[in-house]
């Protein structure tokens, strides 16, 4: 029994993640897993342990995979599964300079997290967490014509920035709210914008049209604080922002001076820089932001469905076979 073990390859899990994705790895028969099993992202000092003499490293989006971590993992290591469609937390660079292979999970969380981002766009255009707030506190006296109004999208313009498997996703489900155009702005042209009759359109006519700006690009070099005071001076007073990619394509300071001092009309965050936000930021104390904790894609199925695909690309990695994701460096 302990030579069998012994011939098992050692994989690191990162955090404990659904059970489904465990299962796979348990089963496999191929390796032994040392799991980070906890709620709580591993500390700095656990990671650098948990990766050494590993084969397959298992992480998420809150966990740094850097030169450090490379190092530490050391020449065995052969592939990196991450349980996100977002890489920019792995340097990219430095994993594909060692020939490890990177496995993640596009597609399987396009439903939820395009679905969370239309919420949290109508809970932002029509205030809804405000408004639930005045029903607690006491704020509601009447049915005042002038009070709590927001902004609908029948016939509006919505604008998407980076119209990939999410953006178009979240344009398919907008258009039936009545939006009268849909412009999307990003590196190429995608034929597949004709299903929402999406236009093409350079960055400033978007933002200078737009009603709805909502981004859902990937955070790279070239878009990290795209979204900054010359962005949001640009965009319609009325018009609201709302961000479901990385919280670092936005300046936040730009963005806390644009919504108050009525630049634009109001913000709706996902993604944040820290994330954690501290509880005691200042767009937290604005009432026209509002601001979820990087929930796009927390459905059970949705979480459950990425645990599995992340563990059959860890485990085709360890195999060398196909992955059913694999990111091509
Ligand atoms: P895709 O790769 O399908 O789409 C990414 C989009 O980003 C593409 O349209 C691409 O446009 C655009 N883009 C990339 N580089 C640039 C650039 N330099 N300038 C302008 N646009 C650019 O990815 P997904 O739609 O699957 O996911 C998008 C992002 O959403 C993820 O990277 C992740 O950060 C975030 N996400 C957030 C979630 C949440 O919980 N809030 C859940 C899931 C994902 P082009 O092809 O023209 O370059
Ligand atoms: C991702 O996958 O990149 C999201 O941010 C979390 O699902």
């Amino acid at each position: 029994q302990m030579q069998a073990a012994q011939q098992l390859v050692k994989v690191f899990v990162t955090r404990r993640i659904p059970q489904e994705g465990l299962k796979v790895l348990s089963q496999s028969g191929i390796c032994h897993v040392q799991l980070w099993d906890s709620d709580e992202p591993v500390p700095q000092a656990e990671l650098l342990k948990g990766v050494s003499g590993a084969r397959g490293l298992l992480c998420l989006l809150s966990d740094k995979i850097d030169q450090e971590v490379l190092d530490a993992a050391g020449p065995d290591l052969k592939v990196i599964s991450t349980l996100s469609v977002g890489f920019d937390h792995l340097a990219i660079e430095d994993i594909r300079n060692r020939g490890i292979r990177v496995g993640y999970t596009p597609d399987v969380l396009t439903d939820a997290t395009a679905e969370l981002t239309v919420a949290l766009l109508l809970a932002t255009a029509r205030r809804i967490p405000e408004a639930v707030a005045e029903v607690k506190n006491g704020g509601w006296s009447t049915w005042k014509p002038l009070w709590m109004c927001g902004y609908g999208l029948s016939g509006s313009t919505v604008g998407v920035i980076g119209l990939g498997r999410i953006g178009l996703a979240i344009a398919k489900r907008l258009k039936p709210f009545g939006v009268k155009r849909l412009l999307y702005w990003g590196r190429t042209p995608k034929p597949e914008a004709s299903e929402v009759e999406g236009e093409f359109v350079p960055l400033d006519a978007l933002l200078g049209e737009s009603d709805f700006v909502v981004v859902s690009c990937a955070l790279t070099p070239e878009t990290q604080q795209l979204c900054s005071k010359d962005f949001f001076g640009k965009m319609k007073k009325t018009a609201v922002f709302v961000n479901s990619s990385r919280g670092a394509v936005v300046n936040q300071e730009d963005l806390y001076e644009a919504l108050s001092s009525g630049q634009i009309a109001a913000a709706g965050l996902d993604v944040t820089t820290p994330e954690p936000l501290p509880p005691d930021h200042p767009l937290l104390k604005l009432k026209n932001c509002v601001i979820l904790p990087h929930i796009g894609s927390a459905t059970y199925s949705t979480r459950g469905i990425m645990s599995v695909l992340a563990a059959n690309n860890l485990l085709a990695g360890l195999m060398g076979g196909k992955m059913p994701s694999e990111l091509v460096l």
